[in-house]
């Protein structure tokens, strides 16, 4: 059986910029297409937000669409929680995809996805180093299709550059119109197991 953490209930969750959060920004750098604008501080939340920050993103958990029983008892088999101690980094990468990619049948994109691109298993190696939760936002009309969150120690940050530098030169990343790379840092006494 997967992981449940794999298997995740939808929930709903906001990313803000500005003065509020535990986590300070330390970049914001545009990948392709329009950058954010940047801010002191994220907050990284299902509750309520800072209706006077600079930016908010929203986007949900949700099931997977295109990861096959294997490939989910690949990823359940090395849990690597959101929220651990020592995870004093992180990245919030929004991306949003072409109308081409839309346009595909869902066998297409998981072919591009997953074989051409083996997007799983390049990232499934970077388990458990990586904490990753994928947010969905296309259908909540919001300017990026996914908001992407990863967190990790400071000595993983050369494995993250990796992981990202892998990823982007895969035929699935042809179908990226717009990303922004934006990272952070904490104190590791803000973190708390989640
Ligand atoms: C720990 C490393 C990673 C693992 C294990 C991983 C795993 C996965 C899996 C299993 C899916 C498919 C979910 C589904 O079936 O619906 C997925 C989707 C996705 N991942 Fe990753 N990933 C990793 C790193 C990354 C990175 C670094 C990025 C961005 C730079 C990224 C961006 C995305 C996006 C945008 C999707 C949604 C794609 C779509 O539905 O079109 N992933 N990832």
């Amino acid at each position: 059986m997967p992981s449940p953490a794999y298997v995740s209930l939808p929930q709903l969750f906001s990313f803000s910029a500005g003065v509020r959060g535990e986590w300070s920004i330390v970049s914001v750098n545009a990948v392709t297409g329009d950058s954010l604008a940047a801010a002191p501080r994220l907050e990284f939340t299902s509750g309520e937000v800072d209706p006077g920050a600079n930016w908010t993103l929203r986007g949900f958990t949700s099931n997977a669409r295109y990861t096959t029983r294997s490939e989910l008892a690949t990823l359940g088999a090395k849990p690597a929680p959101l929220g651990r101690a020592s995870a004093t980094r992180a990245a919030l990468i929004p991306i949003a995809k072409s109308a081409a990619w839309w346009v595909l049948a869902q066998d297409t994109r998981r072919e591009i996805l997953a074989s051409a691109s083996q997007h799983i298993a390049i990232g499934s190696e970077y388990l458990p180093a990586i904490a990753r939760q994928l947010h969905h936002s296309r259908d909540l009309g919001e300017p990026f299709d996914f908001l992407t969150w990863f967190e990790f120690a400071p000595e993983h940050e050369q494995l993250f550059e990796q992981l990202v530098t892998r990823l982007r030169t895969t035929p699935e990343w042809r179908y990226v119109e717009r990303e922004v790379e934006i990272r952070l840092v904490r104190d590791r006494r803000q973190a708390t197991d989640r």
